[in-house]
């Protein structure tokens, strides 16, 4: 099949370049005592993550969710689900996973509801370290959670994490180095007062594709679970990082009413918007001005010979929301589909 016979809107995935984006990363983790735990809710896809894992510096996967977690596990044997898991069914189907199984816990009450499914799930002390989102303060509050998860029967204490989500997007890269390191600093001196308690902490985890290289060259630091960088949207193209737009969302002009613009077939159920409306591919000038359900209205440079039945390429602005639309990614090589992969893990069927 070529790009030509795909069914639209569709999510197209450019091989080479995400080959590259998972060497790049590679490279960066094999060098320092850092690893990579590559975040499989960016994609939700084992064809991906079977190839990041491959390509080595990996301590195993992190995952959003549950489902997430019992589609990784049947090709990777350490999974973090880097969020709270609150309600007995979602114990037990944690406590069901093969393998090493490692939750984050920011209360007692999570504690106890993990630590009742009695199968030695390993939990990391969730740290708020400034995003305002889950965790308990770096610090005595970490401490005191740990000590309550290591006297805990049925958890095994394994250290801390700390997602410094607010810190990605900065602009200014001096910025963002000076912002990250502040955190991960405070995650790893909250490491060492587990440590110098007499507290196991092997784990000291956090860090996002906006911050691979900053958060994951503070010392102490064990693991970094950026996502996004295997993809990569145009949010995230703003900090001229090492990696390139991988994926795109393909759609058919269905529509050419002006002189000076055309309609597609990808709204925002194709490719959403909370980060900003798509990019155009492959046609300078051209740029989208608005995102319907259905509909993408595209403003094109003068002169533009875009006609009704034309295939259409935007880079989304959002990874992972834009990826959990879609049931498969058309995998291109020299504009050719080599493979339809599922995206195994989108939506909530099973939660
Ligand atoms: C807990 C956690 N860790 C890491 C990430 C990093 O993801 P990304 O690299 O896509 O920014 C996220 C993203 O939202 C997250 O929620």
């Amino acid at each position: 099949m070529n790009i030509a016979g795909i069914p639209t809107p569709a999510l197209l995935i450019d091989v080479a370049a995400m080959e590259r984006n998972i060497a790049t990363m590679a490279r960066f983790f094999a060098e320092g005592s850092c690893r990579l735990r590559p975040h499989f809710k960016a994609h939700k896809t084992p064809e991906i993550a079977r190839r990041q894992l491959a390509a080595g510096s990996c301590t195993g996967l992190t995952c959003a969710t549950i489902s997430e977690a019992e589609i990784a596990a049947a090709f990777c044997n350490d999974i973090l689900i880097a969020n709270e898991v609150i309600g007995a069914d979602k114990c037990a189907r944690v406590a069901a996973l093969p393998g090493t199984v490692t939750v984050a816990v920011d209360s007692e009450e999570g504690l106890r509801q993990i630590a009742a499914v009695a199968a030695g799930v390993g939990v990391l002390i969730d740290i708020n370290v400034g995003q305002g989102r889950c965790g308990v303060a770096p610090g005595a509050e970490a401490l005191a959670l740990a000590r309550r998860a290591a006297s805990t029967e049925g958890v095994r204490l394994r250290g801390v994490m700390g997602y410094e989500g607010h810190l990605q997007p900065i602009p200014d890269r001096a910025e963002r180095e000076r912002k990250a390191c502040a955190a991960m600093n405070d995650l790893v001196a909250t490491a060492r007062l587990l440590r110098d308690a007499g507290l196991p902490c092997e784990i000291v985890s956090g860090g996002g594709t906006g911050t691979f290289d900053i958060s994951g060259r503070v010392p102490g630091v064990t693991e970094i679970q950026a996502g996004s960088y295997v993809l990569m949207d145009t949010d995230y193209a703003r900090l001229n990082l090492p990696f390139e737009p991988a994926f795109s969302v393909l759609g058919t002009v269905v529509s050419r009413p002006g002189a000076g613009y055309c309609v597609a077939d990808c709204g925002h159920k194709a490719t959403t918007k909370d980060h900003g409306l798509p990019s155009v591919k492959g046609i300078p000038g051209a740029s989208v001005t608005m995102l319907n359900d259905e509909h993408a209205v595209i403003a094109l440079p003068p002169g533009s010979a875009v006609k009704i039945g034309d295939r259409i390429e935007l880079w989304p602005s959002h990874t992972d929301p834009t990826v959990n639309l879609h049931d498969v990614f058309y995998a291109v090589e020299n504009g050719q589909v080599v493979g339809v992969w599922p995206i195994a893990a989108r939506g909530y069927k099973n939660r």
